[in-house]
C-alpha cells in the first residue's frame, strides 16, 4: 500500500497546452489530494522521480516525428542515459498529439515505455487528447483525470 499525498504533474509542453491542461486538473482535483504541483519538465532529470509518496502523472505533447517537445528532451533522455529502478513509481499519462500524424501522441508512449522499463507501474490507461477533435483538452483532460485519479487513490 501507498499512501500518496501529492500528485506530480510533469509537464512537457511547446505551445504550453499541455500547461493549460495540468492547470486545470490542479483546480478541478483539489478536493481530491491535499498536493497538486505542476511542474515543467524544463532542466528535470531521473531524480524528478524521487519522491516515494507522489503519484507522478507526464502530461506532454508530441512534435517533430513523434518526438517528445524540446522542454521534455532532458529528462526524457536522462531516463535512458542514466537510469535505475524505479519500482517505487506509479504514474499516468496524458498524451497530446494530433491524429493526423502517423507518430500520434508518441511523445506520451515514448515516457511510458520508458518508465515501463525502469520498472514504474502505470496506474490505468494511458489517455490521448487529438487537436484535431474539436475539444478543449483542458476539459476533456480534468475529467479524465477526476476519474484516473480517484480510481488511484482508492487502489492506494
Ligand atoms: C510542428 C508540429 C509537429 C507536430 N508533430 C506531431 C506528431 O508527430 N505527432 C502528434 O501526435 N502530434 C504532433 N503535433 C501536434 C501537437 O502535439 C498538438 O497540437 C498538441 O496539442 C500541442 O500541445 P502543446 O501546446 O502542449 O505543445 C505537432 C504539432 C506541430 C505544430
Amino acid at each position: 500500500m501507498q499512501s500518496i499525498t501529492q500528485l506530480k504533474i510533469l509537464v512537457g509542453t511547446v505551445t504550453n497546452t499541455a500547461e493549460y491542461v495540468a492547470q486545470a486538473i490542479q483546480m478541478d482535483c483539489a478536493d481530491l489530494v491535499g498536493d497538486i504541483e505542476v511542474q515543467l519538465m524544463d532542466g528535470l532529470d531521473i531524480s524528478a522521480f524521487d519522491n516515494p509518496d507522489a503519484l507522478y502523472l507526464i502530461c506532454t505533447s508530441t512534435y517533430g516525428t513523434g518526438d517528445v517537445p524540446d522542454n521534455a528532451r532532458a529528462l526524457y533522455d536522462s531516463l535512458g542515459a542514466t537510469p535505475r529502478f524505479l519500482g517505487h513509481v506509479r504514474y499516468g499519462v496524458i498524451a497530446l498529439g494530433d491524429s493526423s500524424y502517423p507518430t500520434f501522441c508518441f511523445g506520451g508512449k515514448k515516457f511510458d515505455e520508458r518508465l515501463q522499463d525502469l520498472g514504474a507501474q502505470r496506474v490505468g490507461e494511458l489517455w490521448c487528447h487529438d487537436a484535431t477533435a474539436g475539444t478543449i483538452a483542458e476539459v476533456d483532460g480534468a475529467t479524465w483525470c477526476r476519474q484516473w485519479l480517484s480510481s488511484a487513490l482508492a487502489a492506494a
